[in-house]
């Protein structure tokens, strides 16, 4: 007999008055699908964990048909996360945990298999219902669009209490149509009706018309959530979301830094910060505890590798950063003259010196705390060596060069490959070459030599020769962490290995793709070659670490 919940009730414990806009968040799953954004299971299950902390009410943690790997990921959190309330979560329950499935029978088993353990599972279902899609994509007629929810969301309704659908690409798809799709899937049993802008094509005003005609012409609506998933194309997503909700929707899907395919998805804290800077217009409430929102920006920052626009809304570096002298003149006489919302509200302490070379292991523990990094034993004694190797050669240390040090020690996938020493030669006179000594995961010394065209160049191709696997290299960057002479380098490469750059292939009959997975990888130290050596270990790391828990690689993809 399953836990999972029969009647389609609120989860337990849960009291949702009709100002409440549940947030649904799908970093795991739309998120995942970002180019590079790949995460270890590992990975998955901190986030997840800090998702449960900020308060979301559901997390999609993935879509398990796409591999066995992405079912036990999505199983190990139904499993932890759902079963109880992580410390630090504003209130209790669980979160519900959701599972994607295309109308598939196989893929809802599979999408059961997953959510089951949760204390609230639930399924998602999506078919598209656009002209577009319908022809093209599906090719299959109004009629059997409609008998496929029937059955699907039916199906899924027989299993879960529990039962999400999406018309998938509703933006696009003609209303009469849409309150026939809908009105079915209610008729068989889904408990919440999610409105997507797939292709994020749709204006504010349209998009909120649409919401408000499906409130007054769908049989049945009133039983049911309305959700929001816009994509954001256009750079329209939050406003999409916003008009959604100002017309009732009271479920908003969103991501962590907006992350999601293509230009991404609303971002959560956005919409979050949206409604709570403007509770006396709107009179709207979320469950998220707002001052974990930058911590959690961050560590999804990490962990998929894809970094935060300085400018980005609420958790840039910049968002609360004053340059020009007049702003300036303004809040040191009133805060409010320039600041909509207060730094500490969204967990953006400003940055300040904390530690130096005479700092202990526990004041550094304490900081790290705080900044979201948990570190015990082990894990905190190699932190603090790495802390003293770089307070002897920076005199102040401050919470960037912090977060940009240890960004890798949370989750980092399994080390195949830790560099030990290198030695480059280069200027404008011969070639340029790297020696690089490399341990392996038996403990074994490699060395390799090579030239390249440039130092990084010969440092990369003498690991090649060591790690022997194939790869392009799709991105190089480096930035300065801090200010001044001495700061940080923090290096970040994208690679992909080559063999996938010829394998991507479509399904015409479900859109599914296989995408050629890319891998990301992070170093930083003063040295700037030191630290494109570690980026680029970290990139192969994590390339081969993934390949060896099988994902990705034969991962499906939707939109
Ligand atoms: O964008 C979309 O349509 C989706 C659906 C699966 C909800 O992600
Ligand atoms: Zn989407």
């Amino acid at each position: 007999m399953s836990p999972g919940r029969r009647d389609g009730a609120p989860p337990k414990g849960e009291t949702m008055s009709e100002n409440h806009v549940r947030i649904f968040d799908t970093t795991l799953r739309d998120g995942e699908q970002s180019p590079g954004a790949t995460m270890t299971s590992a990975e998955k299950l901190e986030v997840a964990k800090a998702l449960s902390r900020l308060g979301v009410d559901v997390i999609e943690a993935g879509f398990p048909a796409a591999s066995p790997d992405d079912l036990r990921a999505v199983q190990s959190i139904a499993d932890s996360i759902g079963t109880s309330v992580v410390e630090g979560r504003p209130r209790p329950p669980p979160p519900i945990i959701c599972g994607l499935a295309r109308a598939t029978q196989s893929d809802i088993d599979k999408a059961w298999e997953a959510v089951r353990p949760a204390a609230n599972p639930r399924i998602h279902t999506f078919l598209a219902t656009s002209p577009i899609h319908r022809e093209h994509k599906l090719r299959m007629s109004k009629e059997q669009v409609l008998a496929r929810i029937r059955e699907m969301v039916g199906y899924a309704r027989s299993l879960c209490a529990d039962v999400e659908f999406s018309p998938e690409d509703a933006g696009r798809t003609e209303m009469e149509f849409l309150y026939e799709a809908l009105a079915a899937a209610i008729e068989a049993g889904a408990t919440t009706l999610n409105i997507p802008d797939t292709v994020g094509y749709t204006l504010p005003h349209e998009f909120g018309e649409r919401i408000r005609l499906i409130k007054e012409n769908v049989p049945g609506i009133e039983n049911v959530v309305i959700s929001v998933h816009c994509h954001n194309d256009l750079g329209l997503a939050t406003a999409n979301s916003l008009a959604g909700v100002l017309n009732g929707a009271r479920q908003v899907e969103v991501a962590i830094n907006g992350i999601g395919e293509r230009a991404g998805n609303t971002a959560l804290e956005e919409i979050v910060m949206a409604l709570h800077t403007r509770h006396a217009l709107l009179g709207l409430e979320t469950s998220i505890d707002t001052t974990q929102l930058c911590r959690v920006s961050r560590l999804v920052s990490t962990v998929t590798g894809m970094s935060v626009q300085p400018n980005k809304a609420i958790v840039g570096a910049n968002a609360f950063a004053h340059e020009s002298g007049i702003h300036q003149d303004g809040m040191l006489k009133n805060q409010e003259t320039y600041e909509i919302m207060r730094p500490e509200t969204v967990g953006a302490e400003k940055t300040h010196l904390v530690l130096g070379k005479h700092s202990g292991k526990h004041a550094l523990q304490n900081r790290l705390r705080e900044l979201g990094y948990a570190l015990e034993g082990d894990a905190l004694g190699a932190a603090f060596d790495r802390f003293k190797a770089l307070a002897d050669k920076k005199k102040t240390i401050t919470d960037a060069d912090l977060v940009a040090l240890f960004k890798d020690s949370l989750v980092e996938p399994k080390e195949h490959f830790r560099l030990d020493d290198l030695q480059v030669v280069c200027g404008s006179m011969g070639l340029p070459t790297a020696t690089v000594r490399i341990v392996d995961a038996d403990g074994q010394i490699r060395v390799g030599v090579s030239v390249g065209t440039g130092p990084v160049d010969a440092v990369f191709k003498a690991i090649d020769g060591i790690v022997k696997v194939p790869c392009s290299l799709l991105e190089y960057s480096v930035n300065s962490v801090t200010r001044g002479i001495d700061a940080l380098g923090e290096v970040s490469v994208r690679i992909q290995p080559e063999e996938s750059a010829v394998s991507q292939r479509i399904n015409p009959q479900h859109g599914e793709s296989a995408r050629a997975p890319v891998y990301h990888g992070h170093g930083a130290e003063t040295d700037i070659i030191v630290a494109s050596a570690k980026a680029y270990l970290a990139a192969l790391n994590r390339m081969l670490s993934t390949r060896s828990e099988g994902q990705a690689e034969n991962g499906v993809q939707v939109v």
